[in-house]
């Protein structure tokens, strides 16, 4: 009877092979686990960032702020230059809007003769609450979500416009 031939030494052979082919399983499949599912994989979400106050705005006369906003995407972090239209509706309701045009994306201004936002490309004008008027623009216009802090004014990140596939 040879050594391979002995049941105990066949059967620490194969657990031994068993072992070393479930560590390198392992050694794959762990980083490949870690790459998909890791936290900072995914653009952060829920950033809030303050724009402005609540003092600084007259009612229903927008206001272009600018901030900046550090973003995770990925393994990168991207420390950004960002714009928005505050708009004080009411008292203690302000709306916050992209700047730029929901129809190919060029930024609008706020024409205080009309008291509406106009693009100057393509001629699409929005209301105060951000709603088309005129146009070719598809949808209102982009809102940042806001949360109002004492007299801070904080906005969020942009939804992804809707019928986009992220
Ligand atoms: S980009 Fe604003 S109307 Fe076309």
């Amino acid at each position: 009877m040879t050594a391979l031939e002995s049941p105990r030494r066949r059967r620490f052979l194969v657990r031994a092979i068993q072992f070393m082919g479930a560590c390198l399983t392992a050694g794959l499949a762990l980083p490949a686990l870690a790459y998909l599912f890791a936290p900072g994989r995914r653009p952060s979400t829920g950033a809030w960032v303050e724009a402005g106050t609540l003092t600084q705005l007259r009612l229903r006369v927008p206001e272009e702020v600018m901030f900046r906003r550090t973003r995770v995407d990925g393994w990168k972090i991207v420390n950004e230059k960002a714009a928005a239209w505050l708009v004080r509706l009411d008292q203690n309701e302000v709306a916050a809007f992209s700047p730029q045009c929901t129809h190919l994306g060029c930024a609008y201004h706020y024409n205080s003769g009309i008291g509406e936002f106009v693009c100057p490309c393509h001629s699409s004008n929005f209301s105060l609450d951000g709603q088309v008027l005129t146009g070719p623009a598809p949808r209102p216009l982009d809102r940042y979500p806001v949360r109002l802090e004492g007299d801070r004014i904080l906005i969020g990140e942009l939804p992804p416009p809707p019928g986009s596939a992220i």
